[in-house]
């Protein structure tokens, strides 16, 4: 197997005019994301974009415009194999925003005409916000999924929530969850979380996997009977959600098939039932050789529901993907100075940067994940293969993680170099945490939020990072 490829892997000059991938490309020397030269924004040597200054590093970039395109291109994708194989349901996009749950995300997500998945009781304050501020039209559905047993505030919430937005789908994971909406009294759409999240080849592996998420069939097909027998809900979804990042399409629609039965066994006998839900899993590009055939997902995923469907002689139903990673993973970029390089007489020479690599990026130390690097200047030099470490004391803080195989080479010049991480916008803040303390007490990174004006300028908003004083209130050496 190939290892990742999470930059440029030469020691020669990166050509002018080279394309990464389809945001990141180099032009005279400097890395863009799309057409925003990144270097500019600490260097402010060439035409100003609009942001009238220069910032300090490191920065996180939150580039808007990408969620929105994300969005669109999957929207494409699934009406363009639908009409293809004349499949007869419809498609629905939701956004998971436990990937990201950042207010100018989610906002971003709901003005490209997403629905909305949530998976606990501040994500119905999320969504109560929206509403206020007029962004969740009552037409977007509202999926709840997450554990919400009785008693607990998030199933009193989404009661509260349904008062306020009709358009909710509570998405049951445990039999015990029906008692709240049933004592609700009001008319709730409703669904069923089955438990089949790993890889299976069937429904017996399935059904004996180790996982807490969602009911077996025995318990399914329980709380079926028991929506259907409450005069207050209405049994409309089922959700099946297999895995996250999963890369082979094949895999995907092999743990699918078997829910994809089940569904149709459901629906012979519920005949409200019509939206099924995938879930997450759908995977996004964090290294530059990623391959992925979305369209060859979509239509593996299409024309299985419809086989399946004619089948049990049952119609075809409407799809629903949550899409966490997909949305959100793309538009994240942090950006760092290399404020030293240290020879130490190690295999590799180190690029110490002026942030932590470890609290940024959690998923590259706890998982070993691969995340693009690149350089934002001096791409027109030579390069050579080095190590990157973060400027917090901990061994753990370095990267390609520690048993990667993946070489990372950046420019030999390192005069005021600057690199980025990118594709880090999904899960890594959220894991890593929104203000507090870090590691090693860095205060966090000023942020930069990106987005484009009707005639295509360019607009920013910068949100300041933390100060030295933030932290140390924090940590309670400053009473206020
Ligand atoms: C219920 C549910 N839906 C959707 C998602 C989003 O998954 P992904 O980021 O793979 O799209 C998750 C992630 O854990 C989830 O638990």
């Amino acid at each position: 197997m190939t290892h990742p490829v999470i930059g440029w892997e030469r020691e020669t000059p990166v050509p002018t005019h080279h394309i990464f991938n389809d945001y990141l490309n180099a032009r005279d020397g400097r890395l863009y994301f799309q057409d925003l030269d990144l270097a500019q924004l600490f260097v402010g040597d060439r035409q100003d974009q609009g942001l009238g200054k220069t910032l300090p590093s490191p920065l996180e970039i939150v580039y808007l415009p990408k969620i929105r395109q994300k969005i669109e291109r999957m929207r494409q994708i699934f009406a363009a194999v639908s009409a293809e194989v004349g499949y007869a349901g419809r498609f629905h996009y939701a956004y998971a925003s436990k990937a990201n749950a950042a207010e100018e995300v989610v906002r971003t997500t709901l003005g490209a005409g997403a629905h909305c998945e949530m998976s606990s009781t501040v994500d119905v304050e999320i969504a109560r916000l929206m509403i206020a501020a007029g962004r969740l039209p009552p037409e977007r559905m509202v999926i709840c999924n997450g554990f919400k047993p009785a008693g607990t505030d998030y199933a009193a919430n989404i009661v509260r929530l349904k008062r306020e937005h009709d358009n909710i789908i509570p998405v049951i994971e445990d039999l015990s969850e029906l008692l709240p909406l049933i004592e609700s009294g009001l008319p709730f759409d409703v669904g069923l979380r089955q438990k089949c999240y790993g890889p299976h080849q069937d429904q017996a592996e399935m059904e004996t996997a180790n996982s807490r998420f969602g009911m077996d069939v025995d318990n399914l097909w329980q709380a079926a009977a028991a929506t259907a027998a409450a005069p207050n809900l209405n049994l409309k979804l089922y959700h099946a959600m297999v895995g996250s990042q999963i890369v082979n399409e094949a895999d995907f629609l092999t743990w699918l098939k078997p829910p994809i039965e089940i569904y149709a066994r459901l629906r012979q006998r519920y005949p409200s039932l019509n939206i099924f839900d995938f879930g997450g899993g759908v995977p996004v590009p964090m290294t530059l050789n990623f391959t992925f055939d979305y369209h060859g997902f979509a239509r593996l995923l299409l024309t299985t529901l419809q086989e399946v469907c004619r089948r049990y002689d049952v119609p075809v139903p409407d799809v629903m993907g949550e899409f966490g990673r997909y949305t959100t993973s793309e538009h994240g970029a942090h950006l760092f100075k290399v404020v030293m390089v240290k020879e130490n007489v190690s295999r590799l020479p180190w690029y110490i940067i002026d942030g932590s690599i470890m609290t940024s990026f959690p998923d590259s130390w706890a998982l070993s994940e691969h995340f693009i690097v690149l350089p934002l200047n001096h791409l027109d030099k030579p390069f050579r293969r080095v190590q990157l470490g973060g400027i917090t004391c901990d061994s753990d803080d370095v990267y390609p993680p520690k048993p990667s195989q993946s070489p990372l080479y950046l420019p030999v010049e390192t005069d005021d170099l600057y690199i980025g991480f990118f594709s880090i916008g999904a899960y890594q803040e959220m894991l890593g945490g929104v203000r507090g303390s870090k590691h090693c007490v860095l205060p966090e990174a000023n942020e930069l939020i990106v987005d484009r004006d009707d005639a295509g300028r360019y607009q920013f908003q910068i949100l300041p990072g933390q100060s030295t004083g933030d932290v140390l209130r924090n940590l309670g050496y400053i009473k206020t």
